[in-house]
């Protein structure tokens, strides 16, 4: 316990970490190095900051922007109990899986047969990439994007779905602006670990650097959902990132994920 609990303060710790490298990675990439400055057209940060995404991006200022705060007195978003279909998501992933440091996430780009359906979704979407969001693992902390009634949380997982009947893969239904379906898992802070993480604990420890990318060893999907995906909430909303575009119809689970817990007490 005292172990596990530990490995996930280093969790944590480590992409807190890689935030902040990341950054000043950046900035560095951005000041002095031609070929990357030229990869480099946003930021959270400095002059490229969200305050200016939309001169290069115009769709940053439009009206379905995700992520939200999330009420349910809110028009724009429906509670939903319609149960979703979760093919494969008990498989390990493949060899193929890779993760990369982008200096703006950590991106573990899924590789095997991975589907999500049902519960009114336009259609069948694939699995293509999980990325992470996070503050610092104390209470204040407000790490999630999306956020509900009110409150943020230290860590917000998204998938990001396709359709593979009509895209060969997730990033040319991005460049197309296909339709694209995510899944939102916000975190808790709590005194509990989950063994599903620690592939990706490993992955996230093997690229703090920004630009690093790496294998991920199998692990399931499933076990990275929350113990309930019965009840959530769906709206239509956007990239949380440039281009913005407004094609992502979103899935934010209610129950927050009980998976990846650690205490405050044990990070700070
Ligand atoms: C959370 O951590 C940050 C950075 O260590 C610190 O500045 C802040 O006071 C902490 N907040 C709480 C409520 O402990
Ligand atoms: C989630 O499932 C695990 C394993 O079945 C169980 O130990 C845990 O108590 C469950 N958590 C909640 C909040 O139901
Ligand atoms: C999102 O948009 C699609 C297509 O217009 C519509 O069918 C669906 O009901 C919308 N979802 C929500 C939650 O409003």
């Amino acid at each position: 316990m005292e172990a596990l609990a530990t490995r996930c303060a280093l969790f944590l710790a480590q992409i807190a970490l890689f935030s902040n490298t990341a950054f000043v990675s950046e900035a560095y990439g951005f000041r002095s190095q031609k070929k990357l400055s030229e990869n480099i057209d946003w930021s959270y940060a400095g002059t490229l900051n969200q305050n200016n995404w939309a001169k290069k991006y115009p769709s940053c200022n439009n009206a379905k922007q995700s992520p939200i705060n999330i009420e349910e007195s809110l028009a724009q978003v429906k509670m939903q109990f319609q149960k979703l279909r979760f093919e494969g998501w008990t498989e390990k992933t493949s060899d193929s899986t890779t993760i990369k440091n982008d200096g703006k996430t950590v991106a573990i780009d899924v590789g095997g047969d991975f589907f999500v359906s049902g519960g009114g979704l336009r259609s069948k979407f694939k699995v293509g990439r999980i990325t992470f969001h996070w503050g610092l693992c104390n209470a204040s902390s407000d790490g999630s994007e999306h956020g509900l009634n009110g409150d943020k949380f230290p860590l917000e997982m998204q998938i990001y779905c396709y359709e593979p009947d009509v895209f060969s893969g997730l990033d040319e239904a991005l460049r197309a602006g296909g339709k694209i379906t995510a899944l939102a898992v916000l975190f808790d802070i709590n005194t509990e670990d989950n063994e599903n993480y620690m592939a990706i604990i490993d992955a996230v420890n093997s690229v703090s650097r920004y630009g690093k990318s790496g294998p991920v060893s199998p692990f399931t999907l499933q076990g990275l959902l929350p113990n309930s995906t019965e009840k959530y909430f769906v709206y239509n909303g956007s990239l949380t990132t440039p281009p913005c575009s407004e094609t992502v119809e979103w899935i934010v689970f209610k129950n927050t994920g009980d998976h990846l817990r650690c205490s405050a007490g044990d990070v700070l």
